[in-house]
């Protein structure tokens, strides 16, 4: 479909979209008040529709690493298609695309994780690794290591039992999810929040212990995996301590609970490496990964276990009842590999970590002058900025006051999309954004922010 230039279409379009299309995390009955915006172009870091054309310092939801509109993703899209357009993975059926990317997947995850799931979303790999780290306690001879622990401020995903392991009570609320699978939720490792008067190396090992209380409440005996993303991103941008990861993983193998390292966000080079584990510190025994796996141009997602676990797991042998109709899809697949090869090529990954992470940080710090501004926490190209009304006591503003919202629709206005999160903004650039671009999202949130400082009488 080419672009919607004309008035008449665009309004014809957008009538369909409010009788026909029931939208992802959007109020349903304020649409209908109100028109979709419609995109209709994306290229590099920005997205354009409706004649205004917007830098997307979100990279759509995390994803678009690789920046928008690369031809070659789309001369591989169209060779896929006319080589194979289709076939399944079930009963030992395979193709050249997903069986590459299985083992380039392996070659770049850290430590032993080398056995690859496909699925086609982030939850739905999350799902997978839930059922996964039960079957392998079945096979381990420990059926009741079932509980599940997650933390407060997580987002693993939107089905069924991924919603259970969320720190976000509305979704579970709105269809009153509850019971099953059993999860148990630990402190978040946030320090601007819960850290008090504790220095942020005491407080990570004090939010990492608190995993192990969890543990301890309920019995390891009980516990089948720890459920975390490495940096908590959409419920806010929070970097952990450095101490905290490397007591969490030590945490779980003394209690012999698994380890999942959700790097549906962080993996694929947002922190500056391939994987958030290697920027951290730590080694998980099974991964989420999504988003950055195709840059969110193809729907794919990957479950990936250790040796352990998958030798557990095939001992024994049987079929895995488990999969879905497009897991290890060859166009998916395909475009994977042509994304890794593009952040290989490219340096992408090395960008990050060298050059656009430490000049976006640098850049973002200023803003903690701010009177609106608490904190600012960063790791690569993923950063939140913490809203205080008060920036001794870090009293939130009430979340009523929608003032995040606010400032994000004085950015939007300037050109510049960013991500409310609760008193959080949330900026996830394209791993293409140049310097020129990062000073001029800087300047505009100074701008916005400087607004909602009047209209809340801090200016
Ligand atoms: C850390 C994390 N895990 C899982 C998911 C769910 O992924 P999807 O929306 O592809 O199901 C998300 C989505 O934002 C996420 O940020």
């Amino acid at each position: 479909m080419t672009g919607v230039s004309d008035q008449s279409i665009l309004e014809h379009l957008q009538s369909l979209d409010r009788a026909h299309h029931l939208h992802s995390f959007t109020d349903t009955k304020a649409l209908l008040q109100a028109p979709p915006f419609v995109i209709e172009h994306a290229k590099g870091s920005y997205v354009s529709g409706q004649e205004i054309r917007l830098l997307d310092a979100m990279a759509g939801l995390g994803c678009v690493n690789i920046g928008y509109g690369r031809e070659e993703m789309a001369e591989t899209a169209s060779e896929t298609i006319r080589q194979l357009s289709y076939y399944h993975s079930f009963s030992a059926v395979s193709n050249p695309y997903a069986a590459a990317l299985s083992a380039q997947i392996a070659a770049l995850a850290p430590g032993s994780l080398n056995k690859v799931f496909f699925a086609n979303s982030g939850s739905e790999a999350n799902e997978t690794l839930i059922k996964l780290a039960y079957l392998y306690w079945r096979r381990k001879g420990k059926p009741e290591k079932r509980v599940l622990i997650s933390r407060q401020h997580s987002y693993h995903g939107s089905t069924w039992a991924a919603t259970r392991l969320n720190g976000n009570q509305p979704m579970l609320d709105q269809f009153g999810i509850a019971a099953e699978p059993e999860v148990l939720k630990a402190m978040a490792p946030y320090w601007y929040r819960y850290g008090g008067n504790l220095s942020l190396e005491e407080f990570g090992v004090e939010a990492a212990q608190d995993i192990e209380k969890v543990i301890l409440s309920v019995g390891a005996d009980k516990v089948a995996a720890v459920f975390a993303e490495p940096i908590q991103g959409t419920m806010g941008g929070v970097v952990p301590p450095n101490t905290y990861w490397p007591e969490v993983e030590r945490i779980c193998k003394a209690h012999d609970v698994l380890l999942v390292a959700d790097e549906v966000v962080t993996g694929f080079g947002r922190t500056g490496q391939w994987f958030a584990q290697e920027t951290l510190g730590f080694q998980a025994d099974m991964m989420t990964l999504a988003k950055g796996l195709s840059s969110g141009y193809v729907p794919i997602s990957a479950a990936v276990i250790s040796d352990e676990i998958a030798e557990t797991i095939d001992n024994e042998g049987g079929i895995l009842q488990h999969g879905f109709t497009t897991s290890a899809h060859p166009l998916t697949s395909a475009m994977a590999l042509k994304n890794i090869e593009i952040l290989e090529k490219e340096g992408l990954v090395s960008r990050v970590g060298e050059d656009l992470g430490p000049y976006l940080a640098g850049a973002l710090k200023k803003l903690e002058d701010h009177p609106v501004v608490g904190e600012v926490r960063c790791c690569g190209l993923i950063a939140g900025i913490e809203l205080t009304k008060n920036k001794k006591t870090r009293e939130q503003f009430p979340l009523e006051a929608n003032l995040c919202d606010y400032i994000a629709q004085m950015a939007l206005l300037r050109g510049v999309i960013v991500r409310p999160a609760g008193n959080v903004l949330v900026l996830c650039p394209t791993f293409v954004i140049s310097h020129a671009e990062i000073d001029f999202l800087v300047n505009v949130l100074r701008e916005a922010l400087d607004e909602a400082a009047k209209a809340v009488g801090l200016a």
